[in-house]
């Protein structure tokens, strides 16, 4: 296996001597830039990275990262957006193999959708990291590298079981449920993790899912959209909780859908004494979350410190380049229908109101100025 990446790697070698020109792809955003602290004669250290979006805080602060970290290490790199559709980020990996990149990372906006785009890497000798996201159903994936998926939907059900007191036998409480984008391979991984949690005190009637949507492709939310999770919060309300029912808890996996479930709340007249916020999770600790967490209208989310991520994306692509193995922790869990893609999963941990000026801002991660 050794040898044959050796191999490959030589023969991208050889396929990149030709320059890499860095010009924007069309359709779709790109800042691609050169170092100077290496040899760029060849263009032989292009490294691709294709995120889904600008408009999500964390996916900017992916690309940035990524970018600073590869420069420092003396890579030029081609960081391509592609306002979450799928044609201009298969473009805009199409533009980064025509490059010759030497190695792709890609944060897949629908993980089914880069089977033919990446069977065009694998026959460049290209190498490709699926990042946060794993990409389904090819071969031509060499690794993985992402928060744990289980582990985040785990700590939010945990979260809502210690703060309604629910492993004290308290209850009942009602509660709703919301899920992920489909097409999204961790959007079911969070929800599996955070049911495991929560399934026996919806079996033992401590909690109540007042609307009883509980059917994933119910509670899913396309494309991760604020507006589609206000929507759903508002017809909630509507059917089950206008007539004075109260809602305790909602379950959002992330906080692109926190950001409308609050809208719809607070629309709704919640964030009184009378009629406080339910406990309301999320994920990725974007800034206006953590507002919204320092407001009391949102009370946890997950931090996965994209830095972290990031550090670990580039000592794959430096083992890659250098034809030696990378480090993984995991070779069991992420089967993207093709293959088991080897994975290194880092530890995702919450924030909350009481512990986000530890977690988010003693580590650097923002300033206080900038939670306002
Ligand atoms: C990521 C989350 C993010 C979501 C929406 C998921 O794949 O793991 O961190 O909130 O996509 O962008």
């Amino acid at each position: 296996m050794k040898k044959l990446i050796s191999s490959m790697l030589a023969g991208a070698l050889m396929l990149s001597l030709v320059g890499c020109s860095a010009a924007s792809s069309s359709g779709s955003s790109s800042t691609s830039s050169t170092s100077s602290t290496t040899d760029t004669k060849s263009g032989s250290n292009l490294i691709g990275v294709a995120m889904p979006t600008q408009s999500l805080q964390r996916w900017n602060q992916d690309g940035q990262n990524m970018k600073k970290e590869l420069e420092a290490k003396g890579y030029k790199v081609d960081l391509q957006y592609s306002n979450n559709d799928v044609n201009t980020q298969i473009q805009g990996i199409e533009n980064m193999i025509t490059k010759k990149c030497k190695v792709l990372v890609v944060a897949a906006i629908d993980g089914s959708t880069l089977t033919d785009v990446l069977k065009k890497a694998g026959d460049n000798n290209i190498k490709v990291i699926a990042y946060d996201r794993l990409i389904m159903k090819t071969s031509n994936v060499d690794y993985y590298a992402t928060f744990d998926n289980f582990k985040v939907g785990v700590i939010q059900g945990q979260y809502i079981e210690t703060k309604l007191g629910l492993k004290d036998g308290k209850g009942p409480f009602n509660i709703e449920l919301f899920g992920g984008s489909p097409d999204d391979n961790n959007a079911t991984f969070f929800y599996k993790g955070a049911i495991s949690i929560l399934q026996p005190y919806i079996d033992n009637g401590k909690l109540v899912i007042g609307s009883k949507q509980k059917d994933y492709n119910t509670i899913a939310i396309q494309g991760w959209e604020s507006a589609k999770a206000q929507a759903r919060m508002d017809n909630l309300i509507t059917s089950t909780y206008a007539k004075g029912t109260k809602l305790d808890v909602v379950l959002s996996p992330n906080d692109s859908l926190a950001i409308g479930i609050v809208a719809s709340l607070k629309n709704a007249g919640y964030g009184t004494a009378a009629k406080p916020y339910p406990i309301l999770t999320g994920q990725d600790c974007d800034k206006p979350n953590v507002v919204a967490m320092i407001n009391d209208q949102q009370s946890m989310s997950i931090f996965k410190d994209t830095r972290t991520l990031a550090t670990k994306v580039v000592e794959m692509v430096t083992s890659l380049i250098q034809g030696k193995p990378a480090e993984v922790n995991d070779s069991k869990t992420y089967n993207n229908g093709s293959k088991v893609v080897p994975s290194f999963l880092c530890d995702p941990v919450y924030a909350d109101k009481a512990n986000y000026k530890k977690i988010l801002v003693d580590s650097g991660y923002y300033k206080e100025a900038d939670l306002k």
